[in-house]
């Protein structure tokens, strides 16, 4: 029950910009047999993971996404090869190519957000804020930019 009244689309949160997106260095300890990164909720994240998933095997000219979330915070990392993450506000847009390890792009609720040009080999690691809720998606372009509208009134 309190997850619904959570879902009144919060105006505030989605009230946001591509360029609040952006790209957090994360630390790698590196030594002859390779190197660790290593990712903390709270201490190098400003939010706490409640989930991980991550893509894999996308076929040669796949896109993923073609959503935005009401709520979701998520760190996305190229945890191998690379990909483009096509990031929309409903005014502005920009391409963010992913393609170390040690660096994260942080995208916050209220972005329409698109992932392509998968390199052969690629690994999406997603590290998000919530639990999945189907609820927290807006899967229609048209409803994000109407939501996208309000905000500018609210
Ligand atoms: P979807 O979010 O549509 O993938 P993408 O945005 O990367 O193209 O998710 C694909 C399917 O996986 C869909 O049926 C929902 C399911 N899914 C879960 O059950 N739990 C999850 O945490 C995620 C991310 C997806």
């Amino acid at each position: 029950m309190e997850r619904c009244l959570q879902y009144k689309t919060n105006y505030k949160q989605m009230k946001s910009s591509v360029y609040d997106c952006v790209i957090l260095p994360l630390n790698k300890i590196h030594n002859r047999a390779g190197n660790i990164t290593i990712v903390e909720g709270q201490k190098n994240l400003p939010f706490n993971i409640e989930r991980v998933y991550y893509l894999y095997d996308i076929p040669g000219g796949e896109a993923r996404g073609g959503h935005a979330h009401k709520e979701l915070r998520q760190l996305i990392i190229a945890a191998s090869g690379s990909f483009d993450v096509l990031l929309d506000d409903g005014i502005n847009k920009k391409v963010v190519t992913l393609n170390r390890p040690d660096y994260g792009l942080l995208i916050v609720p209220g972005i329409w957000r698109e992932l392509m040009e998968f390199s052969s080999g690629a690994i999406c690691l997603v590290l998000a804020s919530r639990i999945y809720m189907p609820e927290d998606y807006i899967r229609s372009y048209t409803d994000f930019i109407d939501i996208k509208m309000k905000t500018h009134v609210n």
